[in-house]
């Protein structure tokens, strides 16, 4: 059924993707997003967009009546979660809560909220299920681990249906939406910035991880297999109770892997350096995602990295196109 949602931070990457995949399965989307690190022209059309912060503008918006909150505003450098916490504790936990008493007081039912595996922080054991010890080892990981414990006691005290998704490493793309942060940290894009010539190289963050070849190991995630996800989370959260899902597909791939599938997909030879370790990357991030199938009937369709590399290959080259100088 038709549900009236407010995604916050839908001018963002992976909230851009969600929001096309909603309205196009006929829900009415509201956009809010304060562009501190979205696009307005990712706002998918369709949407009405409304430009600011996404707790000030949930304490009035809120009132008009909404079947749920889909939550992707936050910031999410672990390496800035460091330097400034203030801004993760703040713009994280700080918006949230005004966000969750914003739904109390209007009576919004449904919650669905972007985490991450960071909330995990150094695993005991791989894969990971929801059942691991939350230990994050970053500011940013903690910041989101806080509003997962608010979301809990909310959902207990004020009958709020409440899903939390925790992200591995998303990646690859939808169309004309996918991934274009102004500070590109994550692995995937700055690869094909190599293979484009907007780079000279990638830098191997560590090559004496104890894994297979040494390189760090991730569970990369197709942003619309996450997106379905979220819809399913939609329908399938239940009033009072807060659960919490890993996504990810179970299988890690290292970072020279993810360059040799970049390099197959480009055609490029794309050189590539060893450098130090990045602070606070743990060896291996690798999801045991089974309770997001059983419970949420939820299947990850765009599993292949060569498939995933693929997708954002392309949507690469179209903003290249879009923004080359004429
Ligand atoms: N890496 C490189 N070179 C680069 C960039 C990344 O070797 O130029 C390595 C990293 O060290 C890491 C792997 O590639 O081992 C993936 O790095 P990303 O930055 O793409 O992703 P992360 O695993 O660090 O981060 C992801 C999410 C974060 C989340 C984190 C959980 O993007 O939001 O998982 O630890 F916090």
């Amino acid at each position: 059924t038709a549900m009236k949602l407010v995604v916050t931070g839908g001018a963002g990457y992976v909230g851009s993707v969600c929001a096309a995949r909603l309205i196009e399965a006929g829900h009415e989307v509201v956009v809010v997003d304060d562009l501190s690190t979205g696009h307005a022209d990712a706002v998918p059309g369709g949407a009405r967009f409304i430009e600011g912060d996404a707790a000030e503008t949930a304490e009035t918006l809120l009132g008009e009546g909404f079947d749920g909150v889909l939550h992707f505003a936050a910031k999410s450098l672990v390496g800035e979660s460091m330097q400034d916490p203030g801004k993760y504790w703040n713009g994280n936990v700080v918006t949230s809560l005004r966000l969750l008493d914003a739904m109390r007081v209007h009576g919004t039912p449904r919650l669905v909220f972007s985490s991450t595996a960071a909330t995990y922080g150094e695993p005991d054991s791989s894969p990971i299920p929801e059942s691991a010890a939350t230990r994050p080892t970053n500011t940013y990981g903690a910041s989101k681990l806080a509003i997962d414990h608010a979301i809990t006691s909310y959902a207990r005290a004020h009958g709020l249906a409440a899903v939390s998704l925790r992200y591995f490493n998303v990646a690859g793309a939808y169309g004309a939406y996918g991934e274009r942060h102004a500070t590109e940290t994550h692995l995937i894009p700055i690869v094909l910035q190599v293979a484009t010539g907007d780079r000279e190289q990638v830098q191997i963050y560590g090559e004496d991880y104890p894994t297979e070849d040494g390189t760090a190991v991730r569970d990369y995630i197709h942003v619309v297999d996450l997106a379905d996800a979220h819809q399913l989370a939609l329908a399938g959260a239940a009033a009072g109770e807060h659960r919490i899902y890993n996504l990810g597909n179970g299988t890690g791939f290292s970072v020279r892997q993810v360059i040799e599938a970049c390099r197959e997909v480009t055609g490029h030879p794309i050189p590539a350096a060893v450098a130090p370790r990045r602070e606070g990357d743990p060896a291996a991030l690798v999801a045991a995602a089974g309770r997001a199938r059983e419970e949420l009937g939820w299947t990850p369709e765009r599993a292949d990295l060569a498939g995933i590399v693929g997708d954002a290959w392309r949507f690469t080259q179209s903003r290249r196109g879009a923004t080359a100088p004429r």
